[in-house]
């Protein structure tokens, strides 16, 4: 059988239009990248794409309100965010890159994202319009600052424009899956410099107070 990357991983869909690809992304994600998945939806998410639908790609029901339980989950915000080894928030809107840039919690989705300890990746898809204005620019701007990862999106033509010239901003799967793998990785690597620093911070630590010991 074929390794994942990962083991568990959350995805958090807010309410652009691209949700509906969502099913697509999230075959190739399991097929690809990780063996689990488990799905916060947001109130407009749900109206893009029913929640039924995207159970079929998960593994509980999909959460939506933060009073939601599964036999496995008795608190969303809390249990879903320990579960998972990654949190990818996919599509990203432009509402929940501002909530999430100034820690603002006023349902499930926002409120776990404030909830996760390890950085959360974001994967911005919206009109080039919004992508471009300077306040998801600067809310942008903070979320990199803070830790988290911003997938760089591409431009295509916008799903929802009544003008073909219009544009829109997408993350594009194999661009997703790439920026995916790369960010595991780099976290991974973090992960064990950081432990074999503490590693030898504990054996100086010891080698010091030997020291004092003898003195
Ligand atoms: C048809 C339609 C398409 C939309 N597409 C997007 C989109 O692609 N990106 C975006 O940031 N907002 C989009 N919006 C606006 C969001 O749904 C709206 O800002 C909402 O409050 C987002 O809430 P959420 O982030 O909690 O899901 C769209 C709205 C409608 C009605």
């Amino acid at each position: 059988m074929r390794e994942r990357m990962c083991d568990r991983l959350l995805v958090g869909v807010a309410g652009s239009v691209r949700a509906v690809q969502l099913p697509e992304y999230l075959q190739v994600l399991r097929a690809e990248f990780t063996e689990q998945i488990k799905i916060i939806a947001t109130r407009s998410a749900s109206r893009m794409i029913p929640p039924r639908i995207l159970e079929l790609y998960a593994d509980d029901r999909v959460f939506v309100d933060l009073w939601d339980r599964s036999p496995t989950v008795k608190v969303p915000h809390v249990n879903l965010v320990e579960w998972a080894e990654m949190f990818l928030i996919l599509p990203a809107t432009a509402s929940i890159i501002g909530k999430a840039a100034n820690g603002i919690g006023d349902d499930l989705l926002s409120t776990a994202v404030i909830m996760a300890r390890a950085p959360v990746l974001f994967a911005p898809a919206m009109n080039a319009d919004m992508w471009n204005s300077a306040a998801v620019q600067r809310n942008v701007a903070q979320l990199v600052r803070d830790g988290n990862y911003v997938v760089q999106p591409s431009l295509g033509l916008s799903v929802t424009s009544s003008q073909n010239k219009v544009h829109g901003v997408g993350p594009g799967i194999e661009n997703l899956l790439r920026q995916l793998q790369h960010f595991f990785l780099h976290r991974l690597q973090v992960a064990q410099l950081s432990s074999s620093s503490l590693v030898a911070h504990r054996a100086l630590e010891n080698e010091l107070s030997a020291v004092s010991d003898k003195g």
